[in-house]
């Protein structure tokens, strides 16, 4: 009997797919769907507080009826957050598997107004997608460090659910990063999230969408850092995300040390028949390798258990360049 459970963040989960946070998950009655195909979580499409801004903003101009702007922002606001609160009862209503909530604001008061309620919702855990974009020549640093630090601390000073924070891949040290989240209260991290790419059309002279979704090449980053992170910092969960297409993508993952992970390009692509298909080929897999659990082989190929650790701290091509015409 082939055990694919797995603990992540807190969580028992029955396998370690779990849904990644889009618009694939917005609706109730599909996030049943992935639980029938096999998902061992969801995780809501983030709730934007930028996006909750902007709506009211285009509802309502200062300069309109400066009085009546501030009750329309709140209205728009709280309408918002009560949508999101009404998914994430209804999919725990539908659904037995941990449904995790997303959050993405870029004031720390607000951050904690939400993930409140969203506790109060019924929400197995919290996820924080956060990502500050700063161009500003003068910037500082230890300045961002020190907001995602802000962010958890707050947030795990309010909420009892497992909070994980899911970062992105553009940091010189994320091994350092994600231990100072677990210092102050990280229960798991996403590695990585996956952001919106510009691209150039050459022929309209636009800036145009570069392609939304990943693809397997995305995949060797995502391996690198929890190899490392699983290797570096005992006892922090991690969901390896972007680039998982397919069942050795998942293998993949965990022997680099994942927890868990997160597909959501390849659900997008090939619909959630995709969770079955992994899940059993994920079987046949351990089957024939003689594992019963994954615990026996999770972590086998991270950082810490390898005896050449520094292949994955490699970066530059040298030898391949040098031995190639
Ligand atoms: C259309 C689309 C919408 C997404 N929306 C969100 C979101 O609301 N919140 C979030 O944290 N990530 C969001 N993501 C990022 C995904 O959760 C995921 O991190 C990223 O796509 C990488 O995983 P993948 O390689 O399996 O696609 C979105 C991705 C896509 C393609």
């Amino acid at each position: 009997m082939i055990d694919l459970k797995t603990q992540y963040a807190g969580l028992s989960l029955r396998n370690p797919i779990i849904v990644g946070s889009s618009g694939l998950t917005s609706s109730p009655d599909r996030n049943k769907e992935y639980e029938k195909a096999g998902a061992g979580a969801i995780v809501l499409k983030s709730l934007f507080e930028e996006q909750i801004e902007m709506q009211s903003s285009v509802l309502m101009k200062d300069e309109d009826y400066p009085e009546a702007a501030d009750y329309v922002r709140e209205y728009v606001k709280a309408n918002q957050v009560n949508n999101y609160l009404e998914i994430i009862k209804k999919t725990k209503a539908a659904c037995t598997i941990p449904v995790i909530a997303s959050i993405n604001c870029y004031k720390s008061d607000v951050w904690i107004d939400f993930a409140r309620q969203i506790q109060l919702a019924g929400a197995d855990a919290l996820e924080l997608n956060v990502f500050y974009m700063d161009t500003d020549l003068t910037h500082d640093f230890d300045a961002t460090r020190a907001m995602y630090v802000d962010i958890i601390r707050k947030v795990k000073e309010t909420v009892s659910i497992p909070v994980i924070m899911k970062i992105g891949k553009f940091f010189s040290n994320t091994p350092a990063l994600v231990h100072i989240l677990k210092v102050n209260g990280a229960d798991g991290v996403v590695l990585f999230n996956r952001f919106y790419r510009p691209d150039i059309d050459i022929n309209t002279m636009q800036l145009v969408s570069g392609n939304v979704f990943s693809s397997h090449s995305d995949l060797g980053d995502t391996l690198r850092w929890t190899a490392i992170v699983s290797g570096k910092i005992p006892g922090i969960s991690i969901s390896s995300s972007t680039g998982v297409h397919d069942w050795e993508d998942v293998i993949k993952c965990l022997l680099a040390g994942a927890d868990a992970v997160q597909m959501c390009s390849a659900i997008y692509t090939h619909g959630a028949e995709i969770i079955s298909q992994v899940l059993t080929c994920m079987e046949e897999w351990m089957l024939q390798a003689k594992y019963n659990s994954l615990k026996q082989f999770q972590g086998r190929l991270n950082y810490a258990n390898i005896s050449n650790p520094g292949m994955y701290e490699r970066s530059q091509f040298m030898k391949y360049f040098s031995n190639r015409d």
